[in-house]
Order: structure tokens, then C-alpha cells, then sequence
């Protein structure tokens, strides 16, 4: 590592200092043109600290034009400039500023700050993009009052966007049009948009629960206004939720959804003014899966919830992260949850902990939800913070109940509405409303790492008496050494006994245990119901108790995590023997049971019905022994296919016919009919007709996708010629083509790499373009594990190259594709060579961005 890269700085939590000055205005005057936009930013100041002298406004990848100080042209000896920031010393407490500045956009492949792609004007200021606009305090706890005018060309760019009201609008003398927008909420910079461009509009209105009108307005590519309808409706269906919810309503006259197809993120929630990726807005059932339509609608929730918890009530610093999106992923959840299928929801939510999240906390960029150091704040935006802040929010509302966590929202509104606050400032608000003390609970936001519970019974035959000894250890993490016990809300039933309603202990300290009187000794503990707490559950459950759970358990969660329990069991069998592991035959039974008589939640039967992905399993081993986890999937596979084939083609035909539309019920129908082609897909003698029949016939992508994964996955022949098919119809449509890439990229065979490169040569593909970059990768490192991870390193080069070629382009997307070499140390000693040798180059190579090294360097100095 050269010397260079060793000293970049870590910025700390512990360093934080409230702002010297405050920026009570920001005047944004933007003559937009891809090559050359001009912004003149008039900021109107504040010293707040008499003792501090020097403005310190951050700056990057900026040219300065010049600066007033009161009405006053600098000259270059007036201030300090370098590459990151300008400074001046100033003698007033109160005094206008007005910075001008050159970009640009065109050119910005990073995507932030302001951008230019495909004919259209585009800004992503969070988490420090502003600073790419004009100098500024670039930070989140100061709020100023926001008004920008927009001039541009408006043949070319008949709309010009930005926050919260459109106050004026005029056609100038030499042409062009200026737009003006004032936004009466103060907010940080990071909350600031614009948008210029020409879009099919849809449009629509909504009545608030107080009886105020707001102006829906969503803007697409041109020709896809069609494919919006679905977003629009899943906006007012989560403003309707918030307000029956949480009591919360929105609250400017206009809520404007932009769809662009160059984006780094899912969406973000401006002021008024959200961008959105264009995968995450449109949608139809023949372009669409239902997985796609569900995730516009958490997202369209996820971003308008942030209306308050985030934009009304914002982070005081980036560490307090979690502070908007733990809260707002919680949010999101109870959404999807009450629009669709409550306990798939969950199993969902519950997989992203224990594959991703878990993955995560055991890797190099182990962190607490609320992390203490960072090198660049875009590598924070993880599983941890958002899906494990989540978390921790949850069981909060847990251990409050639904009232006393309502309560607490309503203080915290109530006491910092307006304001820039901190996690504990949250936690303070729900303790004040509830007199309960949290102090414990608090950990949670200090403590990284994953939480070990184990459940150990003892049954007394003479007293009748059932014991349960609960240990929980938190095992070191890479940022920390040393963990407390945690705060662990465990729900959990006793089956077969009186007492059969859900109950919920807190525990609170390394070991407890709990008793039951009175009981049989068939009586079952189901613990854990619901994932009431995010941790490892360890116990020594047999088969024949786990089976009994999954069939007999009220709560559907805990019926899915019981077999989820025997699979892992079995694959970690099969693993040690090294050999076929026969499945037992309770498990057939059960599924037999299924497949003839599905419970009313098809989607959960479908989830029931499934042999979990490689992700999950190797989550539980270390070293992770990757071939013989693949080759038990696949036996395991064979098996139940075989066993069950009748079965599967009887419940196949049963649940062939579907409407096309959205609905939770023909939603889990597909499901649990796509369940059943995959395993008849491993079934050579009725490949062809089932296979080709639904593809061809199918009236939703979810099906016609299913049967393409389902030809692939059981080796069919006549898989290229489908997709080449497939590819041809779909030419048009981006969207799909990332699907067709996906599809590609995960081809178990060797042959995936002369495919990639094929792929990376499509007249559709860019590596500008983060949707296309991520189809194929993202595919290739996570969903083909045997190709990623083959013992010559071809795998890891070609991530390696990729991360390379990409970091020159687009830093953030770079760093988000390299996460799969930094738990190198998880794997046999070959891989654990060829990743740490990867590592090396990308650590050696002058001029990796800050986004890339972080994670590299962590990752070998672990
Ligand atoms: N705040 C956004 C959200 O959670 C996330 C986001 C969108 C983002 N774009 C980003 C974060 C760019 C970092 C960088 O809804
Ligand atoms: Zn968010």
C-alpha cells in the first residue's frame, strides 16, 4: 500500500462540533447546458460561534468563478482554495455570500452532485454530492430556507423541476425559460433536487385526512406514462397508511416522483421532489415481476415516509444514519405488510438479516447500527443501518407495544420537528412517553455483531415441570473486541399446552431461564416467533420436533423457521459425510400434505416448499465450504423432485390458471406454481412440454421469467434458443434486458464467461449506466456461486477487473461491487490466496478511490 493511501483521514463521531455559522438562505441560479452549467449561489450567513473566524465550506470537483463577500468581489489573496474546500476569514456576524461556480454535468459519470444522462438534467446531493454543486456546510444540521431558479432551453428541456413550490415561471429575452421553485421548509442541502427534461406525465390528486388537495405528478421516459399507474396508486395508498398509521400527513401542495434510468441508488426521498430509479416506478404485468411490483410499493412507501421521518425531523450528523432509515425501513415494512401477504413479508425481511446483514457484521466492515468512524460516508448506506436499524426499531415497538410506540412518535415530533436530532434523542423521546428505562437498550446502536442465543430445556417428569435455560454472546467483531449482553425481546409459544397464545420475556442479561409449570412433557417451546430479535438461535431440537413445528405452530413464521432449522441440519450433515444425505421421510410426508392441500397463504406454502439458496446456508459455516454446499443443494434438489413428482405436476395443474393482476391471491399462486415447475424442471421426461408451454403462454413476466430460471437451473436444451428468444422481443425495453443480463450472468456453466463478455459488448450496455453494470455482476457474484468462486481465480479477476474498470467511473457503484472479495478470510486456504491477492492489486493501484479503499483496506488489514 503506498503511503498516500495509509494517511487518508477517518472522520469520527466522537469529533463532532456543532456548525460556527449558520446559512439562514441558499439562492440557487442554475444555467443548465450539459458542457457548461453556471450556479450562482447566493447564501445568506450567520456566525452562531463569536469566537470562530474562519468559514470553512466544503467544495469538490468544482471550478470557482468568483466570490462576493457583501456585494464585494474576492480577489484570489481573499481566501484559501483547494481541491476539497474554500476559506475565508470574516469579521461579520451576519453577511450575504454569492459563489459562482462551473460544471460540468455531462461529464459526471459519478453520479452525484449534478448529472447529465440520457438528454436529462438529474442531481443526487445525499450523502455529500451538494458539495459538487457549490461550495457549502455540506452537512446535515444546517437547515436553510431553499429557493432556486432553473434556466435552460425548453424545446429540449420543457420541464424544469425542483423543491417544493413553482413561484414563477417567465421565457427570457434570448430563448430560454426560467423556472422558479421556493421551498418554505428549511432543510439541508442533501434534501436539495432539480430535474430538467422532457417526460410523459401522469398526474393525479389526493385528499388529505385534514381536507387539503395535493397535486400527484410522476414524470417518465418518454412513452412508459403507462407503466407509472401502479406507482401512483401505491403513493396514495402509503399517504393514506401514514395518516390511518402514524397520524401523519403530508404537507406541501405538490409531491413530484421522477423515473430516470441512471441512478445509483433504489430512490431518494427529496424535499417534494423524489428521484427515483426507473425500475423502481415502472412497471406492468408483461414487463414486471411481482417481486418488482412489491418493491415500487415499499419503496414508493419507503421514500414517502420520509417525508417526516427524515425531511421534517433530519440527522444531526452522518453517523445518526439510522436515526432516518432504521425508522424508515420499520415504516416501510408495516406497509408491505398490511398491503400484501403479513408473514412472507417477514420471511423476506428475515432473510436479508441472516444472508446479508449477518454476512456483514462477520465481515471486515462490521459496524454498530450507528458507526463511530467512516472514510466515505456512501459505504454506510448497508444492510446494517438501514435492514438491522430496522431491527432494532422493531423490537422497540415490541417491547412499547403499538400504543406506547406511537406515543413516542408523537413526542419526537412534538419535541424535534424541524430540527437536526441523534439516535438518542429517538430513544429518549420513546422512553419519555413510556417511563420506561432504556438505557440498556441502548447498546444496540454502540454494539456491532451478532448476538448468539442459545436455548437448552430441561424437563422435571415429578414436578411437571419444563425449564429453559437462555445463554446469549455476542463473538467479536472486527471493529470490537469486547460485547454486553444485549436487550432481547424473545416471543415465543408452548406447544401443546394451555398456555398456547404468543408470549413475550425480555431478556437482559448473559443467562436467564424460564419455567413452566403444570405441563406435559410433549409440551414444544417455539422460540423466537416472528424474529422478535435479531440474532443466531442455537438448539438442539430434533427433526421430528422441528417437522411438528412447521405443522403445527400458529405463527406462520415460526412454521417456516423450523424448516428452515432442518434444512440447515440436513445440508450440515451432508456437508460432513461428504456424500448424498438421504432427506427424511417426514419431510416428504409434509410436503406431500402440502402440495395436495395448500394453505389458504399460497405464498407461504410456496416458501415452505423451498430448498433454501446457497447464501443462506454458507452464512453458517466458516470456512465455508462452497462445493459441497452447492452439491447438497442440487441432491437435495433431485431428491424432493423425484420423491414428489406426481405431487408437484398435480399441484401444478391446480394452479395453472392466474389473472394477470397484482392481487396477493394470484400473486401466491404464482408463487407456489413456479415452485412446482422448478422442481419439474429437473425432471427430464417432462422438460420440453411444461417448460415451453409456459413460456410461450405465459400472460405475466413473473411467469414467462420462472420458466426461463426454471430451464436453466434443470439444464434444459432448449434454454438458448429461449433466450434468444427472449432477448429479441425484449430489445426495447432496458428493464428487461436487466433481467435477460441476470439471467445470463448466472449460468452455472463455464461458459458464463465468454458470456459476460458478450454481454459487455451488447449495443445496451454501458458501464455508465449503474442498472446495466449491476444486472450482470450483481447476477454473476451472487447468484452464480460456483462460477464466482472456481478454484483457478477466474471469478474473483474478473470482479477484480470489473471493480477496477467501474472505480474510474462511478466510486460509489465500484464499492458496492466489491463487497463479495472482502470476507476472504471465510474461505479454504487456496481462496483465501487468490482473494487476498486480489485484494492486493486493488489496494496497490494508484489513484482508488476513497470508496474502494476503505473496504480494501479493511478488509486486509483483517
Ligand atoms: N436516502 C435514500 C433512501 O434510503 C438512499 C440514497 C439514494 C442514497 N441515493 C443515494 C444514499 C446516494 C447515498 C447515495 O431512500
Ligand atoms: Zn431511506
Amino acid at each position: 500500500m503506498s503511503a498516500e493511501a495509509l494517511s487518508r483521514p477517518f472522520k469520527r463521531l466522537a469529533d463532532y462540533l456543532p456548525p460556527a455559522f449558520s446559512i439562514e438562505s441558499t439562492d440557487l441560479t442554475f444555467e443548465l447546458d450539459p458542457v457548461n452549467t453556471v450556479v450562482t449561489a447566493e447564501l445568506q450567513i450567520r456566525r452562531l460561534d463569536s469566537k470562530v473566524v474562519e468559514l470553512c465550506l466544503q467544495g469538490q470537483q468544482l471550478e470557482l468563478l468568483s466570490v462576493q463577500y457583501k456585494g464585494h468581489l474576492l480577489s484570489a489573496d481573499d481566501y484559501q482554495l483547494d481541491d476539497k474546500s474554500l476559506r475565508l476569514t470574516v469579521q461579520d456576524d451576519r453577511f450575504s455570500l454569492v459563489i459562482k461556480t462551473r460544471l460540468q454535468p455531462q461529464a459526471n459519470t459519478a453520479l452525484e452532485g449534478l448529472y447529465y444522462a440520457n438528454n436529462t438534467f438529474c442531481t443526487q446531493c445525499e450523502a455529500e454530492g451538494f458539495q459538487r454543486i457549490t461550495y457549502y456546510l455540506d452537512r446535515p444540521d444546517v437547515l436553510s430556507l431553499f429557493s432556486s431558479s432553473l434556466i435552460a432551453d425548453p424545446q429540449q428541456y420543457p420541464f424544469l423541476l425542483s423543491n417544493g413550490n413553482k413561484v414563477e415561471q417567465r421565457e427570457l429575452t434570448d430563448g430560454r425559460r426560467l423556472v422558479r421553485w421556493q421551498d418554505p421548509f428549511p432543510k439541508p442541502c442533501y434534501l436539495f433536487a432539480l430535474v430538467a427534461g422532457d417526460f410523459d406525465t401522469l398526474s393525479s390528486e389526493y385528499q388529505t385526512a385534514s381536507g387539503r388537495t395535493v397535486q400527484l405528478e410522476f414524470y417518465v421516459e418518454k412513452g412508459q406514462g403507462s407503466k407509472a399507474s401502479f406507482a401512483l396508486e401505491s403513493l396514495k395508498r402509503a399517504m393514506r397508511w401514514d395518516e390511518e398509521r402514524f397520524g401523519l400527513e403530508y404537507d406541501l401542495e405538490r409531491y413530484m416522483v421522477v423515473a430516470v434510468d441512471f441512478f445509483n441508488m433504489g430512490a431518494m426521498e427529496n424535499k417534494g421532489l423524489n428521484v427515483f430509479n426507473s425500475k423502481y416506478v415502472l412497471v406492468s404485468e408483461a414487463s414486471a415481476t411481482d417481486k418488482d411490483f412489491f418493491n415500487v410499493e415499499s419503496i414508493i412507501g419507503h421514500e414517502y415516509f420520509h417525508n417526516w421521518t427524515g425531511n421534517r425531523v433530519t440527522c444531526r450528523d452522518w453517523f445518526q444514519l439510522s436515526l432516518k432509515e432504521g425508522l424508515t425501513v420499520f415504516r416501510d415494512q408495516e406497509f408491505s405488510r398490511d398491503m400484501g401477504s403479513a408473514t412472507v413479508n417477514r420471511i423476506d425481511a428475515v432473510q436479508v438479516i441472516r444472508t446479508a446483514q449477518f454476512a456483514e457484521d462477520a465481515s471486515p466492515m462490521a459496524h454498530p447500527i450507528r458507526p463511530e468512524q467512516v472514510m466515505e460516508m456512501n459505504n454506510f448506506y448497508t444492510v446494517t443501518v438501514y435492514d438491522k436499524g430496522a431491527e432494532v426499531i422493531r423490537m422497540l415497538h415490541t417491547l412499547l407495544g403499538e400504543a406506547g410506540f406511537q406515543a413516542g412518535m408523537r413526542l419526537y415530533f412534538q419535541r424535534h420537528d424541524g430540527q437536526a436530532v441523534t439516535c438518542d434523542d429517538f430513544v429518549q423521546a420513546m422512553q419519555d412517553a413510556n417511563q420506561q428505562d432504556l438505557t440498556a437498550f441502548r447498546r444496540w446502536y454502540q454494539q456491532s455483531g451478532t448476538p448468539v442465543l442459545s436455548v437448552k430445556r430441561s424437563y422435571d417428569a415429578d414436578r411437571r415441570q419444563l425449564t429453559l435455560t437462555l445463554q446469549q454472546k455476542t463473538p467479536p467483531t472486527a471493529d470490537q473486541a469486547q460485547k454486553q449482553p444485549l436487550v432481547l425481546p424473545i416471543r415465543y409459544q408452548l406447544l401443546g399446552s394451555k398456555r398456547s397464545s404468543s408470549e413475550l420475556f425480555v431478556m437482559t442479561s448473559a443467562q436467564a431461564s424460564l419455567t413452566f409449570d403444570n405441563v406435559e412433557a410433549t409440551a414444544l417451546p417455539v422460540v423466537l416467533e416472528d424474529f422478535s430479535a435479531p440474532v443466531r438461535l442455537q438448539h438442539d431440537y430434533s427433526d421430528a420436533e422441528l417437522l411438528r413445528i412447521a405443522t403445527e405452530a400458529s405463527n406462520g413464521f415460526a412454521r417456516w423457521d423450523a424448516l428452515q432449522s432442518c434444512w440447515l441440519g440436513w445440508l450440515q450433515q451432508a456437508v460432513a459425510k461428504g456424500e448424498s444425505y438421504e432427506l427424511p421421510e417426514g419431510l416428504f410426508d409434509f410436503y406431500q400434505q402440502l402440495l395436495h392441500q395448500p394453505l389458504t397463504d399460497l405464498a407461504l406454502t410456496a416458501e415452505l416448499l423451498k430448498v433454501p439458496d446457497y447464501a443462506v446456508f454458507a452464512e453458517n459455516f466458516s470456512p465455508i465450504p462452497v462445493d459441497a454446499i452447492l452439491d447438497a443443494i442440487t441432491d437435495f434438489r433431485r431428491q424432493l423432485s423425484q420423491r414428489l413428482a406426481g405431487a408437484w405436476l398435480h399441484c401444478y395443474q391446480q394452479q395453472r390458471q392466474t389473472t394477470p393482476d397484482y392481487h396477493e391471491t394470484n400473486v401466491g399462486q404464482r408463487a407456489l406454481k413456479n415452485r412446482c415447475l422448478e422442481f419439474l424442471a429437473l425432471l427430464p421426461e417432462c422438460n420440453k412440454t411444461v417448460l415451453e408451454q409456459q413460456y410461450r403462454n405465459a400472460n405475466t413476466m413473473t411467469d414467462q421469467l420462472a420458466a426461463l430460471k426454471a430451464a436453466q437451473q434443470g439444464g434444459y436444451p432448449g434454454f438458448h434458443t429461449l433466450m434468444e428468444d427472449f432477448g429479441k422481443a425484449w430489445q426495447h425495453d432496458v428493464l428487461v434486458l436487466d433481467k435477460w443480463f441476470g439471467l445470463h450472468a448466472s449460468n452455472p456453466d463455464p461458459a458464463v464467461f465468454a458470456q459476460i463478455e458478450a454481454l459487455c459488448q451488447h449495443d445496451k450496455f454501458s458501464w455508465q449506466n449503474p442498472n446495466r453494470v449491476r444486472a450482470v455482476f450483481h447476477a454473476f457474484t451472487m447468484l452464480n456461486p460456483g462460477q464466482f468462486h472456481r478454484l483457478d481465480g477466474r471469478g474473483y479477476a474478473l470482479l477484480t477487473d470489473t471493480v477496477i474498470q467501474l472505480d474510474g467511473i462511478n466510486p460509489q457503484v465500484a464499492a458496492r461491487l466489491v463487497t463479495p472479495l472482502l470476507s476472504w478470510k471465510r474461505f479454504d486456504t487456496e481462496r483465501q490466496s487468490l482473494l487476498r491477492a486480489a485484494l492486493e492489486r486493488l489496494a496497490d493501484r494508484a489513484g482508488i478511490s476513497d470508496d474502494v479503499f476503505e473496504k480494501v483496506s479493511k478488509a486486509l488489514a483483517s
